[in-house]
């Protein structure tokens, strides 16, 4: 009896013991964060689309932890800043000293404040620029509804700085208010309190009351509606995509219930989709309470909803459990596929989400074969680069991997419970790689000992390629369409012999992706006239064959090419196409046009990859 008290006790220290330290591990900051630390914002921003820009003031607390300390460092990156004020002990505003230096192209600008005291406001009087790396600014031309225009933003990983002078690393976390002021036909909406029933009157308030990385403020503002999906949950998106996109999204709510089951409560209240325009770079953003989603996955049958709930599971993974540095990406997206899939299980069944699994692993061996060596180690080393840079799929699915290979070893009883309350333990705190290997440690390897080896999991986070214990997902459907189109291939079977009806998206996929990529053009024209695949309505399908067609050489894709090209910014979906192009002179002669046309359209996040693609 005693002897298992003991135990309990040892275990509650060392549980207590796990927690994030405070040591400065970021270096794609200019804070001085470990004096002083930023703990809230409020932004008093005009929304000026002529001049596209961003203009006012924020207000900044401080919380300061090194005694002798006065100045104070913040990341910019294109920001004019006009004036600083320091608020002092007897409450009066005094006009402070800064100095922002010359601009660096992966940090941005570091702005030098020194109050010569411990000031714990300060105002910072500043404006946005229409070259910031953070917002895209469309034209009503470059809308659906063509008569607003639309604004919005994207902070990951470091474009914080571009309209909001702050300690831009996920290390620090701040709670914001904001006021925000647009034209009164236009809604703004922000990651916090959004009021379904906010009337457009072009001055808006918001208050984000739970601590988050600069990383995740986040603002849009266009010609919104709302449409409500549940009681907590709903859309905001331009007219012509509102009715569509409630639909498609239908299963939101029953995702937070199958989440909220395995991971414990959704901590932040409302749970709202922000329809973007497709030119948004990514697949979605969690953004808290507001996640910004690719028009591209409103594909009609819900077939690419996995990105919903890959969103909603950032909600544990990576908003409540943030990496603390860019280095540990992981830590955010690996949890969060696998958190994802988990979701997937519950409201699609095992088969679909297995076969989720298997396109990504596919998409991972894909990329690790592009990559260097270095880029394939989970906690990665970023040599400086910018994280945009840097991105594959390696923190994602081998994350993920990693992460199914310890449930597979521990089985889910004991897998599911360290889940969970890994997500309680460090709750609203950001960690790195080593606070998880400490508590994964305490509370898995070492408490049921002889199921994983620490040199297992060493290998796992800091070794190259993927491990020999890498799980190997396997999907029934995808066996059966692989010997499909083998019989397809070798002439066994017609087109018209394969129970194509009743495949869904994902067969598709693995069907497409599984063609030799040197495939006869009459091949592709059989497939073409038999599938309509170049007209195909569903974004990724039509990007796996354009990848297809450009690598066989079938060139009638072209048109539909240039106008997939033109319309669509979503980095994942264009940028393989581009490169593939860029192989050959006169792809890259053909692409360059296209490009031409496109680029106006394309975020700046967008424009530099291809930019970057089409330069080498
Ligand atoms: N947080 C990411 C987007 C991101 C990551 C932006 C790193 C900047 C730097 C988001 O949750 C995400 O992972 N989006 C994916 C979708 C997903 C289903 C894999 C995307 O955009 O493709
Ligand atoms: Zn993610």
């Amino acid at each position: 009896m005693f002897k298992r008290i003991g135990q309990m006790v040892v275990s509650l220290l060392l549980l207590c013991s796990v927690s994030a330290n405070s040591a400065v591990n970021d270096d794609l900051t200019y804070a001085n964060y470990d004096q002083v630390r930023i703990n809230h914002v409020y932004l008093d921003l005009t929304v000026d689309f002529d001049e596209k820009a961003l203009k006012g003031f924020v207000d900044i607390s401080l919380k300061w932890s090194d005694k002798n300390a006065t100045e104070i460092y913040l990341d910019t990156r294109d920001l004019k800043v006009f004036k600083v004020l320091a608020k002092n002990a007897d409450n009066n505003w005094l006009v402070t000293d800064f100095t922002l230096a010359k601009r660096d192209d992966v940090m941005g600008s570091k702005l030098s404040i020194t109050p010569n005291f411990q000031a714990d406001k300060l105002r910072v009087y500043y404006q946005s620029t229409s070259v910031a790396s953070g917002l895209q600014w469309l034209t009503p031309e470059q809308t659906a509804g063509k008569k607003h225009p639309f604004m919005f933003s994207q902070n990951q990983a470091i474009h914080a700085r571009s309209w909001i002078p702050i300690q831009d690393t996920p290390a620090v976390r701040l709670t914001y208010t904001a006021r925000i002021r647009t034209s009164s036909d236009l809604l703004a909406v922000m990651s916090a309190n959004n009021e379904p029933t906010t009337k457009k009157d072009g001055d808006y308030f918001f208050e984000m009351p739970q601590a988050i990385p600069p990383y995740l403020i986040a603002i849009g503002v266009g010609d919104l509606e709302f449409k409500a999906m549940s009681k907590q949950t709903g859309v905001y998106a331009e007219s012509y995509i509102l009715e569509a996109s409630a639909q498609e999204f239908s299963d939101t709510q029953a995702m937070i219930t199958a989440s909220e089951a395995l991971y414990g409560s959704y901590r932040w209240g409302r749970y709202d989709l922000l329809m973007l325009p497709p030119s948004f770079p990514f697949g979605g953003m969690e953004n808290p309470r507001l996640s910004f989603i690719t028009p591209t996955v409103v594909a009609g049958d819900k077939s690419l909803v996995s990105l919903i709930a890959h969103e909603l599971a950032h909600s544990w993974s990576g908003n409540l459990v943030t990496n603390e540095s860019w280095r540990d990406l992981w830590l955010n997206e690996g949890f969060t596929s696998y958190v994802e899939n988990r979701i997937m299980e519950v409201v699609f069944g095992k088969d679909r989400a297995v076969m989720e699994q298997v396109l990504g692993v596919a998409d991972l061996h894909t990329d690790i074969a592009d990559l260097p060596e270095n880029d394939s180690i989970l906690y990665l080393d970023l040599q400086g680069r910018d994280p945009d840079a840097a991105f594959s799929d390696v923190p994602y699915v081998k994350g993920q991997l990693f992460l199914m290979f310890l449930e597979q070893r521990f089985g889910r009883e004991r897998f599911d419970p360290f889940v969970l309350s890994y997500f309680n333990n460090f709750s609203f705190q950001s960690i790195g790689t080593k606070d998880f290997l400490a508590y994964l440690d305490a509370n898995l390897i070492s408490k049921y000992p002889g199921i994983v080896s620490s040199e297992e999991v060493q290998e796992w986070v800091f070794g190259k390629g993927l491990p020999l214990t890498v799980p190997a997902p396997k999907s029934d459907a995808f066996t059966n369409v692989t010997s499909l189109a083998a019989a397809w291939l070798n002439g066994d079977k017609s087109l018209t012999d394969l129970p194509t009806v009743n495949w869904t998206v994902h067969e598709w996929l693995y069907f497409v992706n599984g063609l030799p990529r040197d495939l006869a053009n009459a091949k592709m024209v059989e497939l073409d006239n038999e599938f309509n695949l170049t007209n195909s309505s569903n974004a990724e399908i039509a990007h796996a064959w354009y990848l297809l067609a450009l690598h066989s050489g079938y060139d009638v894709v072209k048109p539909q090419l240039e106008q997939y090209l033109i319309n669509i910014g979503r980095r994942k979906l264009i940028v393989p196409l581009y490169k593939k192009l860029a192989e050959s002179d006169a792809g890259l002669n053909w692409v360059k046009a296209v490009y031409a046309k496109a680029r106006p359209g394309y975020h700046p996040l967008a424009q530099g990859t291809v930019d970057e693609t089409l330069k080498k």
